[in-house]
């Protein structure tokens, strides 16, 4: 029996929220009272500290049916095409890299046999750096439920609505969409689709958050009234299911004869959210050249050094081009943080073709990059009145370390080798006199 509230969602970003599926149930005034309403157990999630800052301090308190020590022990489970830090399969190459879309299996695949790694860097131990899987599913997981030890999962669905059941209650999400789920809290995903497929960015370090916004002010770029974390939902099922956990980079799975996301109430700031990409706020010029693309940050990971995120999630949203003499499409440039691409609709600005949705690029610290020659030609000579560029969805995770492609990634058939191509017409530009 599956048991729902009306009330669907809950406005704000690491709000201290509270729901319950059953009236009455949530304790008044104290967490833990001797005894709990219904006879439900108490349990504290903590997604941080003890003792951080109260700004940063995330937890929550779940009142369930069983605590989530009620299960078999783990055992090995096979890792298919998942990867985690340390990231060295593969020496790393300086190469611009590009993938077209990775296909939906055959075979039936759910959202956990679906995690494909592209790369990553850091280390799990220390809870540094990031691990970047593209997920490829046809199936939705009904026996079986998840929960990753080593970070938050940032998904950004390209194709195919999902259906995240959490501890927490359940967000629907579509391409367009971003959710996150938060290191340790338990979940299963259902396709609401035929198919599935998008990009993760699976965060090993601090908490994503809300970028400061310095002089824009109070409001935009996201806001935080527009990320929606779910109600309390429950399962109330029995059976022989199994619970997988991703734990110091190698999934586990144990026995456990019920549903984990048996949690009838809950309160607390540690909670799974979702946000539409449509509500962000684009800032950017209106008279000339371009902002840094940290301009379009979504949410940051910071890192103990000032500015230079563990991971940025940026976005590059529908919005309008009317910078004045002007070359529109990002310039060309070499950074020191490291970019993973994604276009989850329309087309990228500065690429003709070759970039696709469901596609992926790698430009590592300091790989020159930027416009194709024919996207140069055009952009160069365009008529620079106010463009509104709506065909266009794609985003970036930016991260502060050099992300380490996995064999798979290398070695797929889906490695664009013609990518360099793109940048070799570009002509020697100089029609002054040599010396
Ligand atoms: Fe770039």
């Amino acid at each position: 029996m599956t048991v729902t509230t009306k009330l669907k969602y809950q406005s704000g970003f690491g709000n201290e929220f509270a729901s319950e599926a059953v009236e009455g149930v949530l304790p008044q005034g104290q967490n833990s009272p001797q005894k709990v309403a219904h006879g439900l157990y108490a349990e504290q999630l903590s997604g941080t500290a003890f003792t951080a800052p109260r700004a940063l301090n995330r937890r929550t308190w779940l009142y369930r049916t069983r605590p989530s020590v009620a299960h078999k022990p783990f055992q090995p489970l096979a890792q298919g095409r998942l990867r985690s830090a340390p990231f060295e399969e593969v020496p790393t190459p300086p190469n611009q890299l590009r993938w077209t879309p990775i296909p939906i299996p055959t075979e039936r695949t759910d959202f956990v046999d679906g995690l494909i790694t592209m790369a990553g860097n850091g280390n799990t131990h220390i809870h540094v750096g990031v691990g970047i899987h593209i997920y490829v599913a046809n199936a939705s997981m009904t026996d079986r439920f998840f929960y990753n030890a080593d970070g938050e999962m940032l998904i950004v669905p390209q194709l195919g609505r999902l259906l995240l059941r959490t501890e927490m209650g359940v967000l629907e999400v579509a391409p367009g969409e971003i959710a996150g789920i938060q290191r340790g809290i338990r979940f299963r995903v259902e396709l609401l689709d035929s198919e599935a497929r998008g990009y993760i960015c699976e965060n090993y370090g601090a908490q994503l958050r809300l970028p400061d916004l310095g002089p824009i002010g109070a409001n935009g770029l996201a806001n935080p009234r527009d990320f929606k974390s779910p109600v309390a939902v429950f399962e109330d099922r029995e059976g022989d299911y199994r619970l997988v956990t991703k734990f110091q980079g190698r999934l586990w799975s144990a026995a456990i004869d019920h549903s984990p996301l048996n949690v009838v109430a809950w309160h607390g700031n540690y909670a799974p959210y979702k946000y539409d990409l449509a509500n962000f706020n684009c800032i950017n010029t209106v008279s000339f050249d371009h902002p840094d693309p940290s301009i379009y940050t979504v949410l940051t990971a910071p890192s103990e050094i000032p500015g230079t995120a563990n991971v940025d999630f940026v976005v590059f949203p529908p919005r309008w081009m009317v910078a004045e003499h002007t070359f529109r499409p990002p310039w060309f440039h070499r950074n020191f943080m490291n970019e993973f691409m994604g276009l989850i609709r329309g087309e990228y600005d500065a690429k003709a073709e070759g970039f696709v949705p469901g596609g992926a690029s790698l430009h590592n610290c300091m790989a020159g990059h930027g416009p194709d020659a024919e996207t140069f030609e055009k952009a160069s000579n365009a008529d620079l009145r106010p463009v509104y560029q709506g065909n266009t969805l794609a985003f970036m995770f930016e991260t502060r370390f050099v992300c380490q492609p996995t064999k798979f990634a290398i070695e797929t058939s889906e490695l664009d080798h013609q990518y360099f191509e793109c940048w070799q017409g570009l002509k020697k530009k100089f029609d002054g006199a040599g010396s």
